[in-house]
């Protein structure tokens, strides 16, 4: 099964073609193409995204991007006439005017892919992000014929976690507890099936990721913060260096699965209006601390979801699994306690289409129903269940 998929829920435009087989019960999944474009330094300057920079870009990028996909899964040819077909995008695309006026003379001079299904990412997110790939989506299914698979990107995260180092899909224990870790989400959900969610416990505030990239603004440190907090804190720890405050590990005893980082970050900004200016080495120390603190909630959380669900799997997704401290911690948990861990390949942790492409085919792997094309809406606050 063939299916292209299309991911615009923030600042990442993303296209790619993923093959899925399965051979004497062992399924796999191969990228056959991938573009991604980040938008990041654009919007470094603002401290986080500004959705209608985030919206114009993505109408720019989202044609390269299927075309550089498309080229490398060997599936752009040239229509030998105009396929009128294409029109049918300039109806679909009427509020995205830079993006029908690329997409539709593409689609009139090209044929259609080999593909099975389109999927495109609905929500969580940035609705006016969210919007562009949806109705992008919507004009190549329609005139290339193809299904539309709605994606909810928080699975596609959870997913993500599932294919292995050799392309190899695997196959998971249920129930299994799964950690969201992102710029926009916190979450521990309960999988009692490939489908079926149950939210245990999400943060009150702030996601862990915003936590990150606050934290890093007041320490000086360019956005996205969470891998550049994690540098200093690094080199805390390998030279040894103390913090010279202590901040809190916010809701650790609260007694349910909920997370609260607004706390965290304000017990930052307070240390450091306390200490006024202060060394490298200080700043090193604090970084430490503070993912020492977010690494802490987040495990005894986790192991305390583990326990009460009896799963012994444990999946890991979303931007901030990729931090080296957290993927200690929680590695440290599952062993001893007979979980399995499982962790998305650095490479797909971050935003990208391959595990929306991923989750659309194990959907229709276990025979979802899909929605007619025209219910298919944005959604920025889409949930798991
Ligand atoms: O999943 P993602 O790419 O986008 C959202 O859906 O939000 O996550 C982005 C978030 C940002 O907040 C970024 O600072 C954080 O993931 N992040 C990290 C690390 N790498 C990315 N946080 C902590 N440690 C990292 N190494
Ligand atoms: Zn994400």
């Amino acid at each position: 099964m063939r299916v292209l998929a299309v991911e615009t829920s923030c600042d990442e435009t993303a296209v790619a073609v993923l093959e899925s087989r399965e051979t004497d019960g062992e399924a796999s999944a191969v990228a056959l193409g991938s573009a991604l474009l980040s938008q990041v330094e654009l919007h470094a300057p603002f401290g986080g995204v500004y959705p209608n920079l985030a919206r114009r870009e993505h109408e720019k990028n989202l044609v390269p991007m299927l075309k550089s996909a498309l080229s490398e899964a060997g599936m752009l040819s040239a229509s030998p006439a105009p396929r009128a077909a294409a029109e049918a995008a300039r109806e679909v695309l009427a509020r995205e005017k830079i993006l029908a006026a690329a997409a539709v003379p593409f689609l009139a001079g090209t044929e259609p892919p080999d593909i099975d299904a389109v999927a495109v990412t609905n929500g969580p997110g940035l609705e006016p992000a969210l919007w562009v790939g949806v109705n992008f989506a919507k004009a190549l299914a329609a005139v290339w014929g193809k299904p539309l698979v709605p994606v909810n990107h928080m699975e596609g995260h959870v997913v993500s976690a599932l294919l292995d180092e050799t392309g190899g899909i695997r196959k998971i224990e249920f129930p299994a507890v799964a950690l969201l870790i992102s710029g926009g989400h916190t979450e521990l959900a309960l999988m009692e099936g490939p489908a079926s969610w149950r939210i245990l416990g999400e943060t009150r505030d702030d996601a862990v990721g915003e936590a990150f990239d606050k934290t890093a603004r007041m320490l000086g440190l360019p956005y996205p913060g969470g891998p550049a907090v994690s540098k200093l804190a690094e080199e805390a720890r390998a030279g040894n260096i103390p913090s010279p405050v202590s901040l809190p590990r916010p809701m650790l005893d609260s007694g349910d699965l909920d997370f609260s980082f607004a706390g965290l970050k304000t017990a930052v900004r307070y240390a450091l209006r306390d200490l006024g200016e202060i060394s490298e080495d200080a700043k090193k120390g604090i970084a430490r601390e503070f993912e020492d603190a977010v690494a802490e909630v987040l495990a005894e959380k986790t192991k305390e979801a583990l326990s009460r669900a009896r799963a012994r799997t444990l999946l890991v997704g979303g931007g901030v699994s990729a931090n080296r401290e957290i993927r200690r911690v929680l590695a440290s948990l599952a062993a001893p306690n007979g979980v399995e861990l499982l962790l998305p390949r650095p490479e797909l942790t971050t935003d990208n289409a391959v595990m929306i492409a991923l989750a659309a085919v194990l959907k229709l792997r276990a025979g979802a129903s899909l929605p007619p094309p025209e219910k298919i809406e944005a959604d920025g606050n889409l949930r798991l269940a």
